[in-house]
């Protein structure tokens, strides 16, 4: 078996930029490869012209190469939803970051909470996760968040422990290479709502002040909100404090509405 890429250290990464605003979907377990291609062709001249913002898309396994195949060299990234921490080896049906970067994934997801709760995953293998992601130069999506409804106090005290322990695999020096993407558990999938713009501001200020604490280069660490996001909403948590950007689930589904969010205001262009 042949590796094409090689893992770097972090001093040989390549240079990250800014902090930018990010917009990205996760498919879930949705759309077969050929749907796939069809979604991408659609997207594609509908955000075009949005070179002020970074935008991602997260297919299952199966249909990321579709995603290269469409989107190479246009302004929307790729990425996996999930990964092995191991390199390679005796793990029957797993996907490790090596093959992710070979399909030149820019984003992996970890920890969503429908993998902690369908496959057991533990802050502690999510941290293993993550540093395979950024061990091959590529970013990680971290998803925390509060099961139920509690207010942003008690959120921040439940999802800041979380937080720490998932990051124990992130080295030095790599936080340009985290998105941490803020999701309550109650505010995710069908028949959910939001969380009120205002809570969400409240809670990713703490988590952006937290990050800002925690490393020299936290504040290189990018904020995003998911949970029931549309299109109606996008434009008020993108006007939060400490709201870098959307991760969108069941919306996105439609190439049309994931544009229209990811054509949101930002408050800071
Ligand atoms: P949803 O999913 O937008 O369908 O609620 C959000 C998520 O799980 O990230």
């Amino acid at each position: 078996m042949t590796i094409v890429s090689t893992p770097r250290t972090p001093d040989e990464r390549a240079p990250v930029g800014p902090r930018r605003s990010i917009i990205g979907t996760s498919w879930k377990m949705n759309l077969t490869s050929t749907e796939a291609g069809g979604y991408c062709d659609a997207l594609r001249p509908l955000v075009a012209d949005l070179l002020d913002r970074d935008l991602f898309v997260l297919p299952p396994f199966p249909a990321i190469w579709i995603a290269r195949e469409r989107l190479s060299g246009t302004n929307v990234a790729w990425g996996a939803q999930d990964v092995h921490p191991e390199d390679g080896g005796a793990h029957t049906g797993d996907v490790s970051a090596p093959m992710l970067a070979d399909l030149g994934c820019r984003y992996v997801e970890v920890g969503h909470s429908e993998r902690r709760r369908d496959h057991g995953e533990t802050p502690e293998l999510v941290a293993a996760k993550i540093e395979a992601i950024v061990r091959w130069e590529m970013s990680a999506i971290l998803c925390v968040g509060e099961t139920r409804r509690l207010g942003p106090a008690a959120a921040l005290e439940q999802l800041l422990p979380d937080l720490e322990r998932s990051l124990g695999g992130m080295p030095a020096g790599s936080f340009d290479r985290l998105v941490v993407a803020y999701e309550p558990v109650w505010a995710i999938g069908d028949g959910a709502v939001a969380a009120p713009p205002d809570d969400v501001g409240a809670v990713q200020s703490g988590i952006r002040a937290w990050l800002d604490a925690r490393a020299p280069d936290g504040s290189a660490a990018r904020v995003i909100y998911g949970g029931s996001v549309d299109e109606a909403i996008a434009g008020q948590l993108l006007a939060q404090p400490g709201v870098d950007g959307l991760f969108v689930g069941r919306r996105a589904l439609d190439p049309v509405a994931f544009a229209a969010i990811a054509r949101a205001p930002l408050p800071r262009t």
